[in-house]
């Protein structure tokens, strides 16, 4: 694939890609293998919505992840694994041998009965088996929805349930940092409220004693045994899904956002290229968990579709020191490293003086993803990190955008701190006022909207499309609504400002209020509870909880605050645990009965000189009560 390597380029093919997207993309997509090509490149509406790319082409994602390559460099090393312990020893696979690892699994998947359409939920630890577990349901055509593995089993239950997942795979224990956690009894549960799982396969990572169900449960080395290295990829059509992943809006339960075969292959394989400047012999890593969207688009699929060298780290920033990171660098000569603002400020709060320790000169590109960077996070990430040489890549996308949409593409764009920048080609956002109407020209800032389709946008949510035209297209007839706002300068650069709508973004871990209060409300003493964010030093957002308890509980408060704060953990997982819980007589409410987040969140920042007219609430004196309790009273 030609890679953007110069300013003029990327504004002719930005232009290029507004002007005839479908050439544009099609000239693209003429990189990959295709069973049979597509006979339109694009159809869409987003009323409906509905957007087809590709369409009737036949492909199959890993025949371009793996076999291509394995044709080329078979003895290129696909993946690098480092493991949660550096006394471990590393694994490196060749495309060889994750091409023969990815077929004895579809193979041994087969043989549980799994077959195309099916859903299988992956619930591992960040464990090479994982990618395999992936890359194999897309070779059979089973679509893959891995649910992060710090999720509790409650939520896994919701997920399996969503999906009607027919499978899970999961490992006997996971290592994360000092950490041994025992996921096999967190799917025991989950399963013992869910119908649709009929298998269980379990990689053993730890070792642990668990307990197997016998006629239910498999041990992978056990399915794989004896079993062919070679497999006929199934023929999938572009827009087969190719997997589902849960993430959190603003009401109910997570959805499962869908995306596609062809369109998520071609964009993602797209941006990692450009973005990153990846180059054949580079060694690259993104310090995400596979749980995520940037998991599976690049550090997995995107890496993998370019014939890439992908690093994946079991365990955690500072364990068992907190020069893990920079170790890791070094130890494997990373060229591209690629992690979230909230890691950067946990290892800045460590100081300057510890990256020092290391050479960090392999490094070429760094970049940040998952949320807002703050300019001191910026600069010290570019000093200290990228040693003032390396380019930023401040890459702003979504679980719904399957691929990076803003971003400087390294060296190319002209970096400038906390700015996402510029749209890559094929993306065209918008900022739009609270009427929808477009905010044209220079120093403007709105809600950010796309107005047409790239390839790797959601097709879907799992079961509910109307829940997906309502939270996406409905908001802007005729546009994808993100949930963000953003501010565009005198360049014509974009800064993404946060999210507009209820949901929270911790450590770069999206939230929804909701949820949270669902799960606090769960308590048996709570009547109700407001959930908002604040800032927080390292993870950009905290979670403050109000609560208000019912007349019986004459229970110690102490105690029922580490009781809703279990409770959280059990319904969501251990994420999602409220940094605040504040006890409080009510909540303020308007005469229609809304609560009022906006003095929540002020109180919550601690910023109550302007808390705006409150007279026309239900109940005004409550402010000045919770302002009291919550120790803010002058
Ligand atoms: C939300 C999406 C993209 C993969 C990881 C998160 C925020 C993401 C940036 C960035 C500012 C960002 C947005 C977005 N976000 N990247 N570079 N600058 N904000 O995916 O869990 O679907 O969350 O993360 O608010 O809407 P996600």
């Amino acid at each position: 694939m030609k890679r953007i390597s110069s300013l003029h380029q990327y504004c002719h093919q930005y232009q290029k890609s507004i002007d005839d997207p479908e050439s544009f993309w099609e000239q693209i997509a003429e990189d990959f293998n295709w069973h049979q090509k597509w006979n339109r490149v694009l159809d869409w509406d987003f009323q409906t919505p509905q957007i087809k790319w590709f369409e009737n082409a036949k492909l199959n994602i890993t025949d371009n992840a793996l076999d291509k390559h394995v044709e080329k460099h078979p003895d290129k090393v696909a993946i690098i694994w480092e493991p949660n312990h550096p006394d471990e020893s590393v694994i490196k696979l060749s495309y060889r041998e994750l091409h023969d690892e990815t077929c004895r699994f579809a193979n041994g998947l087969e043989t549980l009965g799994i077959t195309k359409g099916d859903r299988v939920i992956i619930y591992m630890p960040m464990v090479v088996q994982a990618a395999i577990a992936m890359l194999a349901c897309a070779r059979i055509g089973a679509i893959h929805s891995v649910v992060f593995a710090g999720f509790s089993a409650h939520s896994l239950a919701d997920r399996i349930d969503n999906c009607q997942a027919k499978l899970v795979i999961t490992s006997d224990g996971n290592f994360r940092g000092e950490k041994t956690i025992e996921v096999k009894k967190l799917v025991d549960q989950a399963l013992a409220s869910t119908k649709s799982v009929q298998h269980v396969v379990v990689f053993k990572r730890t070792g642990q004693p668990i307990s197997m169900k016998t006629s239910r449960d498999i041990w992978w080395e056990d399915l794989v045994s004896n079993i062919s290295t070679k497999h006929q990829p199934t023929i999938m059509d572009a827009e087969d899904p190719l997997f589902i992943l849960y993430t959190s809006g603003s009401t109910g339960k997570p959805k499962g956002v869908v995306h596609t075969t062809a369109g998520y292959m071609v964009y993602t394989a797209y941006t990692f290229i450009n973005v990153f400047q990846y180059q054949q012999n580079d060694i690259y890593w993104c310090s995400a968990d596979v749980g995520w969207i940037t998991g599976h688009s690049y550090i997995v699929y995107g890496p993998l579709l370019a014939g890439a060298t992908t690093l994946m780290f079991e365990g955690v920033p500072t364990f068992p020191h907190p020069g893990r990171f920079w170790e890791i660098i070094d130890k494997h000569h990373v060229n591209q490293f690629y992690t979230a603002p909230t890691a950067i400020r946990a290892l800045q709060a460590y100081g300057s003086d510890l990256p020092k320790k290391y050479s960090l000169e392999s490094l070429k590109v760094i970049g940040s993803v998952g949320e807002p960077i703050n300019k001191e996070a910026w600069h010290w990430y570019h000093k200290h990190i990228g040693r003032g040489r390396c380019p930023i890549v401040d890459t702003w996308w979504q679980t719904e955008t399957g691929g990076m949409m803003i971003s400087p593409i390294a060296g190319v764009t002209p970096n400038k701190p906390t700015f996402a920048s510029l749209p890559l080609p094929g993306v065209q956002p918008v900022l739009v006022d609270k009427t929808g109407k477009i905010l044209e020209g220079m120093n403007v800032k709105g809600n950010l909207c796309i107005q047409f389709p790239w390839p790797s946008i959601l097709r879907t949510t799992w079961g509910d499309h109307q829940r997906c035209k309502e939270t996406y297209f409905s908001m802007y007839p005729g546009m994808y609504f993100t949930g963000d706002e953003a501010k565009r300068d005198h360049d014509g650069y974009l800064r993404i400002l946060g999210r507009v709508d209820d949901v929270i973004n911790v450590s770069g871990h999206r939230l929804g209020t909701a949820e949270i209060e669902n799960a606090i409300n769960a308590h048996k003493n709570v009547t109700e509870s407001a959930v908002v964010g604040f800032p927080h030093q390292i993870k950009g957002e905290g979670i403050y909880a109000y609560v208000v308890l019912g007349d019986d509980s004459s229970m110690d408060h102490d105690t029922i605050i580490d009781e809703i704060i279990q409770e959280v953990r059990l319904f969501i997982g251990p994420i999602a645990k409220p940094d605040k819980v504040l006890l409080v007589p009510d909540l303020p409410k308007t005469r229609s009965g809304k609560i009022m987040r906006r003095i929540l969140r002020k109180v919550a920042s601690q910023d109550i000189q302007q808390l705006g007219d409150i007279s026309t609430l239900l109940n005004p004196d409550v402010v000045q009560e919770i302002i009291e309790k919550a120790g803010l009273a002058s």
